[in-house]
């Protein structure tokens, strides 16, 4: 953990990991991964990223995706714009993200850690898990999607494994309020977790890709509802 690590950053660390802040010892882990039908993956990393940046947390991304990369193309192309990130991306495409973790003291060097998951890398998803204190499955509940979304999410969950740690699903790219309720009450009733936020299909998200993601937009909720699990009910 940071030495400059103040008051409030480590009450907003302790909060993610649902500890007391005597014990708070290390940088929270929070894995990104996503169920069939899902995008968004690299974008909530690197939004949610930001977001916790700005509220004083010292933020490493990991990228762990081998096929597409895009947390580590997004931060070469920051640079390349001269708009450098405020937190660090680092890339670890392998299923061996604990040990690397350990030996480069990572944990001890941020508060939060983010793992960027690829999209077909089973093996990079369980990994992440492992080693989470916290999982985000993103979805898109499209109108084709809807009807498999909670089938394909229970079955996400249930091959992750048994561990005792928040397991959350966030639907990105939602085009229609009315289908993300529908979406959010079909996977309830098969007990899922699902985020009452959720990010806006815009434009805006594709367009600051190698940019610094500047405000945040519905992220700004996200990391909120994260931080602060039992204010939102609905
Ligand atoms: N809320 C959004 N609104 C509109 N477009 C979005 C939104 N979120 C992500 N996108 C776009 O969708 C595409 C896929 O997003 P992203 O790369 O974050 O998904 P991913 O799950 O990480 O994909 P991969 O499996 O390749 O790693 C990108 O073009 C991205 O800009
Ligand atoms: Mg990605």
């Amino acid at each position: 953990m940071s030495e400059t690590l103040n008051q409030a950053t480590r009450q907003a660390v302790a909060r993610l990991l649902g500890v007391e802040l005597s014990q708070v010892t290390r940088a929270v882990i929070l894995a990104i991964g996503g169920i069939k039908g899902g995008i968004g993956k690299s974008t909530t990393a690197m939004f949610l990223a930001y977001v916790w940046a700005r509220l004083g947390l010292k933020v490493l991304v990991i990228c762990a995706d081998p096929k597409s990369g895009t947390s580590r193309k997004w931060a070469r192309r920051a640079n390349g714009n001269k708009d450098p990130l405020p937190f660090t991306v680092r890339t670890h495409p392998s299923d061996d993200l604990e040990d690397r973790i350990l030996e480069e003291g990572w944990d001890q060097d941020y508060d939060l850690i983010i793992i960027d998951t690829g999209g077909d890398n089973e093996r990079i998803l369980r990994a992440a898990y492992r080693i989470a204190d916290r999982m985000l499955l993103t979805a898109s509940p499209s109108p084709v999607d809807i009807d498999v979304l909670p089938d394909t999410a229970r079955t996400t969950v249930g091959d992750l494994g048994e561990r005792d740690i928040p397991v959350s699903i966030l639907l990105t790219s939602v085009k229609s309020d009315a289908m993300a309720l529908d979406a959010k009450k079909e996977m309830r009733s098969f007990g899922l977790d699902v985020l009452t936020q959720t990010v806006k299909h815009r434009l805006k998200y594709q367009q600051m890709y190698g940019w610094t993601p500047e405000g945040g937009l519905d992220y700004v909720a996200v990391q909120h509802e994260l931080d602060n699990p039992k204010e939102i009910s609905a």
